[in-house]
């Protein structure tokens, strides 16, 4: 099989599984290869230095199998590190396309200034403060408060939906959203639609965003659609059996999941 004309497809694990299954309704004649980093996850509390050198790994990874075009399907990515990845991979001929920059515009459509768009995320993309600046940009008006939710991966990655203890930190953070009277609520965590259903215990889900739509539209207006048959292989830096288990509501995989082994982080 060659792979140059395959789409790449990163996250830190399952989440990005989010962004995978919308990118296969809008191009499904495409090939793709998924990477989820399950040994290194959750990015959300690493520093910049750390994910940055697991993204270095995981492009160089892509780079070896002659993948050009990659779909970062990770918040915490597109915003700490997308322009530093983007500068050290274009020139080796790597077409990135981020989540947050291409979601950005679609989040604030039908809003009037003055109303608030609330951020679930990880620790690390509430902390750079990327939704609220790229947000801003096309409006400066619009509140943006941004939630990190430390815990939200750790409950979808080890299926922690029923334990109490999740349910109780799902509810804190919608109070929040309650509290600010957010007009829309951005999933600015690929991880986060699988937890769709606690969270529209509390809240319509006509008001949560998505962007994953936005990002595999972005991705369609450069590639377009053949009479291929699609396909997709998957490969995690973890446990291929976790994996396929919390994977379960956005793909059933049937296929082998392959293991990959990266290069480990050391702070010389
Ligand atoms: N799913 C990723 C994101 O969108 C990373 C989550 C994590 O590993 O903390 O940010």
């Amino acid at each position: 099989m060659t792979y140059s004309d395959t789409i790449g497809v990163m996250d830190s694990g399952v989440g990005g599984l989010t962004v995978l299954s919308e990118l296969v309704k809008v191009l499904p004649s495409a090939k793709y290869i998924y990477l989820g980093d399950t040994a290194n996850l959750p990015y959300g509390c690493k520093t910049k230095e750390e994910i940055l050198f697991f993204n270095r790994n995981i492009l160089n990874f892509f780079l070896t199998l002659g993948v050009k075009d990659i779909a970062i399907a990770c918040n915490t990515t597109s915003a700490l590190t997308y322009e530093d990845l983007r500068e050290e991979f274009s020139p080796k001929g790597l077409r990135i396309f981020p989540l947050i920059q291409s979601a950005a515009y679609s989040a604030t459509l039908g809003l009037n200034d003055g109303d608030c768009i609330c951020v679930l995320s990880t620790l690390a993309t509430a902390k750079s403060g990327k939704y609220a600046s790229e947000i801003n940009k096309i409006n400066p008006n619009l509140k943006v408060v941004e939630i990190p939710c430390p815990n939200f991966v750790e409950i979808v990655e080890n299926r922690l939906y029923d334990l109490d203890e999740s349910k109780k930190i799902v509810r804190e953070k919608m109070k929040i959203i309650l509290e600010n009277k957010a007009k829309r609520v951005i999933l600015g965590c690929t991880h986060y639609p699988y937890l769709l259903d606690m969270f529209s215990l509390y809240l319509p889900r006509e008001i949560f965003f998505n962007p994953a739509g936005s990002l595999a539209k972005n991705i369609c207006s450069f590639i377009k659609n053949t009479n291929d048959v699609g396909d997709i292989d998957f490969y995690v830096t973890g446990d291929p059996c976790e994996f396929k288990k919390s994977a379960k509501l956005f793909f059933d995989i049937k296929k082998e999941v392959k293991s990959v082994k990266m290069p480990t982080f050391s702070r010389v």
